[in-house]
């Protein structure tokens, strides 16, 4: 008998404790605060407005010029500068993975008109659907097209064809030039000149060796 009186006490106790824990409203003060410097942020918040600057804002805009890491400087090609286009181009270089991810963007697209073939016979063009017939880049026409002007295409458009400049940002508009002009050179266009030089393993290996090398080659 006395056992049981115990467990009644002793879990009444308990719900007793338990309870009185959660007093049904939250403690939203901290209580005494050691350093409330560090409790309640003298910073201004981002969204909050901020007497230091005219305009009242506390979230400031990236000082005029900036480029925001991983991303390109800007290109600086001027649309309807028709001689500016022939004369553009890059300095990148590309490796063959490069150049299989440009084929790969061609062919999402560019291949749509232009066909996978690069022959201007796409599907959109082959169904009728789309009257004006795509350049063929592997027509003599456009075998010898300056990249400058591909990339002025792919940038601002070209007549019936649009402007891809939303789809495609610098580097990769010409990852695309360069897979057209590796596609090109092996059909009698120019010889292709956006490749990365590549160095074989065995270089990699033994440092020190290029300077050997460039004595050799002068
Ligand atoms: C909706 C169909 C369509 C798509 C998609 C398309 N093109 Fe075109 N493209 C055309 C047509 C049509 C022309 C011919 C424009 C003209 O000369 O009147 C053309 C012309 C071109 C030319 C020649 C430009 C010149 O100055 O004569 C290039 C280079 C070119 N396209 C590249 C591309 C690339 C690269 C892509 C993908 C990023 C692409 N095109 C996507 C339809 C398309």
């Amino acid at each position: 008998m006395n056992k049981i009186k115990s467990i009644v006490v002793a879990s009444l106790a308990l719900t007793v404790g338990l309870v009185s824990c959660d007093s049904g409203n939250m403690r939203r003060t901290p209580g005494h605060i050691y350093a409330p410097d560090m409790t309640y942020s003298r910073a201004y918040d981002a969204y909050t407005s901020n007497p230091n600057f005219e305009d009242g804002l506390t979230s400031r805009r990236p000082v005029s010029g900036t480029i925001a890491r991983g991303h390109e400087m800007p290109d600086h090609m001027v649309e309807g500068d028709t001689a500016g286009y022939k004369n553009f181009n890059t300095e990148l270089r590309f490796t063959d993975n490069e150049l299989d991810e440009g084929r790969r963007l061609f062919n999402i697209y560019c291949g749509i008109c232009h066909g996978t073939a690069l022959d201007g016979q796409g599907p959109l063009y082959a169904s009728g659907k789309f009257a004006s017939m795509p350049a063929n880049l592997k027509d003599a026409k456009y075998l010898h097209m300056s990249s400058g002007q591909m990339y002025a295409a792919i940038k601002y458009g070209k007549n019936m064809m649009g402007a891809y400049a939303s789809q495609l940002d610098i580097k990769q508009r010409w990852m695309v030039i360069a897979y057209i002009k590796k596609v090109q050179s092996e059909n009698g266009g120019d010889a292709f000149a956006y490749g990365a030089a590549k160095a074989a393993p065995a270089e990699v290996a033994a440092a020190p060796a290029p300077a050997a090398e460039e004595k050799a080659a002068h």
